[in-house]
């Protein structure tokens, strides 16, 4: 579904991606981990056409997209959740989903693309004209993928969605995680949250210093010697 070669990335003449490939099969559950300042919310900014110039090939279905501006790769179903979440603290729960629906085709089927988010995050529902800077941590992040399945993504970037979150909601959002993906989601999700994001993912790639210097299944590289030293730097 998504296929990604050869990848440099840069901000101005600042070059923070070297040479990354990597690809992600409909379906799947694909982690990308790293310590702090490895390039992991430059990967993201990248595919969904933010902020970085780059080199270097990003195709969806076959099709290369990296020429295509952010908008039109949230009109093919490319969808990034931020770091940090990026709400409009003012506008309320129901305010900050219409907005997530702006392409539109996401925009015709909006009415019906809000019942099914409110079934999925019932909080959300119960909360819907609460403004959203007041809503806690772990229901500001609901809201965040709330407001991206509004665009009807089909393959859906997640940028450290459990920073900050008690465990209970950590575990609320593998959960869902697993969830989207039975419902015909592909997910590609960046952690520092790593046990979780191995056991939940199919495969996991490790980022270090721009680069992907290790690729696995999930479980088996939990074990893996090279993982502690890629990502722990030992
Ligand atoms: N707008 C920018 N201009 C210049 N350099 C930037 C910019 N944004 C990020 N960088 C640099 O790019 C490098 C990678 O940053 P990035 O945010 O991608 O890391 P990260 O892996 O997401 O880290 P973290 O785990 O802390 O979120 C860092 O050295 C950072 O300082
Ligand atoms: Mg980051």
């Amino acid at each position: 579904m998504l296929e990604v070669k050869s990848l440099d990335a840069f901000y101005g003449s600042v070059q923070v991606l070297h040479g990354v490939s990597l690809h992600v099969n409909r379906g799947e559950i694909v982690g990308i981990v790293g310590a702090n300042a490895a390039g992991k919310s430059t990967l993201m900014f990248t595919l969904a056409g933010l902020r970085t110039t780059h080199t270097g090939d990003i195709g969806v279905d076959g099709e290369p997209i990296g020429h295509l501006p952010a908008y039109e790769r949230t009109s093919r179903g490319l969808i990034l959740v931020p770091e940090r979440r990026r709400l409009f603290p003012f506008m309320n729960v129901l305010e900050n989903l219409e907005i997530g629906a702006y392409s539109p085709g996401a925009r015709a089927q909006a009415k019906q693309t809000i019942d099914e988010v409110f079934a999925l995050l019932p909080v959300l529902a119960e909360r819907r004209k609460q403004v959203s800077g007041s809503l806690s941590g772990g229901e500001q992040q609901m809201l965040a993928i709330g407001r991206a399945l509004m665009g009807k993504p089909r393959l859906l970037l997640l940028d450290e969605p459990t920073e900050g979150l008690a465990p209970i909601y950590v575990k609320l959002l593998f959960d869902l995680i697993v969830r989207l993906r039975e419902s015909g989601l592909t997910v590609m999700i960046v952690e520092q949250n790593v046990h979780h994001v191995l056991r939940t993912s199919d495969r996991t790639y490790v980022l270090e210093n721009g680069r992907v210097v290790l690729e696995g299944e999930g479980q088996s590289l939990l074990n893996d010697e090279r993982l502690k030293i890629a990502y722990l730097g030992l």
